[in-house]
This record gives C-alpha cells, structure tokens and sequence, in this order.
C-alpha cells in the first residue's frame, strides 16, 4: 500500500456544536510530509485526532490501508504517534520518565528495550536532564517537548503533530525542527498543523489549508504562493516569498519565490548582480 494516509469524505460533528469537519478528503504517500494550515477553529486539532481513532466521524480514515475502527485501535496507535496540542492532556504520570516509558511498555518491550527506547526519545527532545521531574513541575516550553516525547518513544511509522512549536524558545524550535527533518529522512511519515507559515517549507513537501472543508492541498511552494487564497483564509505567506512576490508585482524581481533561507539569498543575489552590488 502506497498510502500511509488515506481520508475520504470525513464529517464531524461535536455533540451539540456546528459541523467541525465537512467532506475532508486527502492522501499522503508513505515518507511523505504534509503541513496543514488554517485559522482558528478551522478543525485542524479536530481532524488530527481522527488519524489515529481518537474521535471517529463519518466517511473513511485508512492507516497503511487499514481502515481506522474500534475494533484495530491498538494497531492503529502502534503506527500513528499523536502529539496533542496541550501538552497537559498527554502528560498523566508522576514522573517524566514514566511518561515517556510508558508507551512502549504497552507495546509489551522488554524492560531493558524500555529503557532504551524512553533514555533515545528523551536525549532527542533534550529532556534527559529531566527524566525524574513530575511533568506538572515543566515549563509549557517543556511540556511540548515531553509530549513529543512520549510519542517518539514507540517509534511511530506516521507522527501527527499538533502544533509542535508553538511556545518554544527559538532553539528548543530550532532543535524540534531538525528533530522532525531526521525523522522524515529516516522514512517516517509526518503530518504536523501551525501557525507557524515560515517553518512549513522547511518539513513538508505538501500543504493542506483546511477550512472545515479543505481549501486547497497540494504542493507546498504552489500553495503558500497564492497570496489571495491565504490572504481569504486569514493567513499569510512565508516572509520572504511575500516580500519577493511584492517585488515581482513591482517588477523589481522576476526569480521564483524564495522559501528558504538558501533560496532568499539567492533571490537577493538575482537583484544585486543586476545592480552591480555585493553581498
Ligand atoms: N470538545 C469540543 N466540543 C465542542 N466543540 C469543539 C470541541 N473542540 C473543538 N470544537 C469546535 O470545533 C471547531 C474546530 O476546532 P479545532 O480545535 O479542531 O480547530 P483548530 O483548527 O485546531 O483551531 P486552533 O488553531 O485554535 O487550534 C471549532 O469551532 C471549535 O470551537
Ligand atoms: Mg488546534
């Protein structure tokens, strides 16, 4: 099966509220990484949490090919690690470590496999210092980390992560961001919603805009350079690729848009050798 993630006309509904999610259909590809973008309550969180039978609507979620019922939740979360976006609703143990040991001892590991497994995902989020701290006593900026954590140390094939940088310092997000990257080189499938529009070119190689409905998906250069369809969503596109686009509008520049950093100083050169500057 060459789908890690199949979604096929998904609804959902929260008791009593407005239709969270209305006939959403997508697919990733194994190894794949998508970046879902949307406002406020536009059913981001809601959609995340049916990729691995946390909430379960109508129509159709298929993990690996196998369709997301009651009956294979256990396999279902053995493939998909799900990092919440309050990292207070994935921390329940008396102590970091047991937090984190916890995901693999339900896969039934061997004890010293657990340990193993629990020291990597702490080492790679920088929490290992932490290990024997009650989860209550972590800054939020911890708490995010130790989220993504406990999902890390199952060693899930497909990671969903809900907003995972938000309220990080500007290197624990650097760190995360380089985390995320490794993950995905080694063949991991990552699906990961933000606010954050400038760090999605750097994870996903696929954009999805959800509104409720879905707005648009596809490749993320095509989609964060559609200025008048975010600008509609009330988002924004990535820094440099507004300013360039602008530019371009001007007919200062005629490059392609730039959406990393590599990228930016290119774009800047094709401006400066015309100017005879240097930078
Ligand atoms: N537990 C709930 N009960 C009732 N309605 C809910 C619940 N959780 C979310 N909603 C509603 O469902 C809609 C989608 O919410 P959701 O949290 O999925 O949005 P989001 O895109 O993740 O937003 P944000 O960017 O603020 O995280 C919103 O209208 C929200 O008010
Ligand atoms: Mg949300």
């Amino acid at each position: 099966m060459e789908y890690a993630v199949e979604v096929e006309s998904l609804c959902y509904s929260y008791p009593g509220g407005d239709m969270a999610l209305q006939d959403v259909s997508f697919r990733l590809r194994r190894g794949g990484s998508l970046g879902l973008l949307g406002p406020n309550g536009a059913g981001k969180s809601t959609l995340l949490l049916h990729l691995n039978g946390l909430l379960i609507g109508t129509g159709s979620v298929r993990i690996m090919g196998k369709r997301v019922v009651k009956d294979n939740l256990y396999w279902v979360r053995k493939k998909v690690g799900m990092v919440f976006q309050d990292p207070e609703d994935q921390l329940i143990m008396p102590s970091l470590w047991e937090d984190v040991a916890f995901g693999p001892r339900n896969l039934g590991l061997e004890e010293d496999e657990v340990k193993k497994e629990t020291l990597w995902a702490l080492q790679a989020t920088g929490l290992a210092d932490l290990a024997q701290r009650s989860p209550r006593s972590l800054s939020f900026g911890q708490k995010k980390r130790a989220a993504l954590a406990t999902a890390l140390s199952m060693r899930p094939k497909i990671l969903v992560l809900d907003e995972p940088t938000s309220n990080l310092d500007p290197r624990s997000k650097r760190d995360v961001v380089a985390l995320m990257k490794s993950l995905k080189e080694s063949g991991t499938t990552i699906i990961f919603s933000t606010h954050d529009v400038n760090l999605v070119p750097l994870l996903a190689d696929e954009v999805l805009l959800l509104n409720r409905g879905v707005v648009a998906v596809g490749k993320t250069q095509e989609i964060l350079s559609e200025r008048k369809l975010l600008e509609e969503q009330g988002l924004e596109m990535p820094l440099f690729a507004d300013l360039f686009d602008e530019l371009r509008s001007d007919g200062k520049y005629s490059g392609p848009l730039p959406f990393t950093k590599e990228e930016t100083r290119k774009a800047i050169r094709r401006i400066t050798d015309k100017l005879n500057y240097s930078i």
